[in-house]
């Protein structure tokens, strides 16, 4: 194991009708902006129960930010620095999936970058600021989130991915000044997901573990264990989420799973391998992907490609997740059985497993290796050897994504 420093400061408020406990985490005094999406939290009714609890216990000033979409636009989320500024506000409360909670993010960090004047600083200084690693952001306004849709882990971390449609440009952000203060996950609250958004989130998990664990082995046990133990969760209940839409117990774990895929406790002291996401956001920003489903097209292809790289978690994989125990079998035939299994798990949840799926053929492959080049992502990988030719064939092989 390497060494490393774990550090997660955010609350979880986890369980049925917690979202009154808003009455006490957000300061009695705030002004506070809740930032939502495209409607859900409005028609759902949580846009309502939010806001009774934040009129409970004390003299809170509410103001609100609508219209945050999926896979968050930038220069929406100036739209919104520039609401935090306008009405000094003070706690940013987050309603919706990673898109809001992302968002808000970026808007914690961005508002607190004015002019003397107070203004919100311009459009290229933003850009700047987040595409530099934030590093030039010493402060950031407080938030905190009311989590509607497990998927990203973006409740419990520090991360963040903005898109920018003009620039064709998905970037992923980081600061730990945007930890959140809290999160409440109520899995009642995620009943009313259409199934394409459920199996999104279960599939997003899946990968996030699968890129904290898939790389080479340092004997980290409690990483490695804990990872199974989600990845397995998540074969057995994705699928049984889509039959039984309103088991709460399935809802439950799925919830806490998709929490702990993402919030650093697996991924401290390993090895990591982030490339199926960095060349998904080629995917959603040139395509318009969902960010799950560009991860579902390339998994397995990422896997095939780098299979001698990754053979000794592979076969650790095998062993320990699918349960391939024959010893009959050779470790290249165990290691094909695994990656079979997974790229079918995903067709079992209705996701797409190739860019044929997508309705993408050979000719999407070079535009998305320029982008990768314009974004820098040149040296992906657990060994940073993943140039742009490893891209191009993950890549090619993803165009059917027959086993090879
Ligand atoms: O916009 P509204 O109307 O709210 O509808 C949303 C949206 O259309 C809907 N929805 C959310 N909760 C609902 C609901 N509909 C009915 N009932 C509810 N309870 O679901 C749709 C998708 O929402 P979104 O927030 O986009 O989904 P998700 O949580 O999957 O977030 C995806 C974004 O997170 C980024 C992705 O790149 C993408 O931009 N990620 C963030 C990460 C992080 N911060 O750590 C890591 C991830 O790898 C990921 O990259
Ligand atoms: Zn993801």
């Amino acid at each position: 194991m390497k060494n490393f420093q774990y550090y997660n400061p955010v609350r979880i408020v986890f369980g049925e009708d917690q979202i009154k406990q808003l009455s006490n985490l957000v300061p009695t005094e705030a002004r506070v902006l809740i930032t939502y999406g495209g409607g859900s939290a409005q028609r759902t009714g949580t846009l309502d129960e939010v806001k009774a609890a934040l009129a409970d216990n004390g003299s809170r000033q509410v103001f609100e930010f609508g219209g945050i979409e999926a896979n968050p636009e930038f220069t929406t989320l100036l739209k919104a620095a520039d609401k935090v500024n306008e009405h000094d506000i003070d706690f940013i409360l987050a309603v919706g999936g990673g898109s809001v909670i992302d968002g808000s993010k970026f808007v914690a960090l961005v508002s607190s970058l004015t002019e003397e004047d107070g203004t919100t600083v311009s459009r290229e200084q933003a850009w700047d600021a987040l595409t530099s690693g934030c590093k030039k952001i010493d402060s950031a306004i407080d938030f905190g989130t009311v989590l509607t849709i497990p998927a990203t882990g973006s409740e419990m971390n520090s991360g963040g991915v903005i898109n920018h449609s003009e620039r064709k440009a998905k970037l992923p952000f980081g600061s730990a000044l945007v930890y959140p203060k809290f999160s409440i996950l109520d899995p009642t609250k995620t009943l009313t997901l259409p199934e394409r958004q459920v199996t999104n989130g279960v599939a997003d998990a899946f990968v996030h573990v699968m890129e904290q664990y898939l790389t080479y082995p340092v004997n980290a046990k409690v990483q490695d264990g804990f990872a199974e133990s989600l990845l397995k969760i998540l074969i057995e209940d994705g699928p049984v989420v889509r039959k039984e839409p309103e088991n709460l117990d399935i809802r439950k774990n799925l919830m806490w799973t998709a929490t702990m895929a993402l919030n650093g406790l697996i991924g401290s002291g390993v090895p990591q391998d982030w490339t199926t996401h960095m060349v998904g956001h080629e995917l959603t920003s040139l395509h318009s992907i969902d960010h799950a489903r560009t991860l579902t097209i390339l998994l397995p292809s990422v896997m095939r490609e780098l299979k001698e790289s990754k053979r000794d978690k592979l076969l650790q994989y095998a062993r320990n997740v699918w349960n391939i125990t024959d010893t009959d079998q050779s470790d290249d035939a165990i290691i094909d059985m695994a990656i079979d299994n997974t790229e079918n798990f995903f067709r079992e949840l209705g996701l797409p497993v190739s860019l044929e799926d997508a309705d993408l053929d050979e000719s999407a492959i070079e535009p998305i290796i320029k982008q990768l080049e314009a974004h820098k992502m040149v040296k992906l990988g657990e060994y940073g050897t993943n140039d742009l030719d490893v891209s191009r064939r993950i890549l090619h092989r993803a165009i059917s994504n027959k086993a090879s």
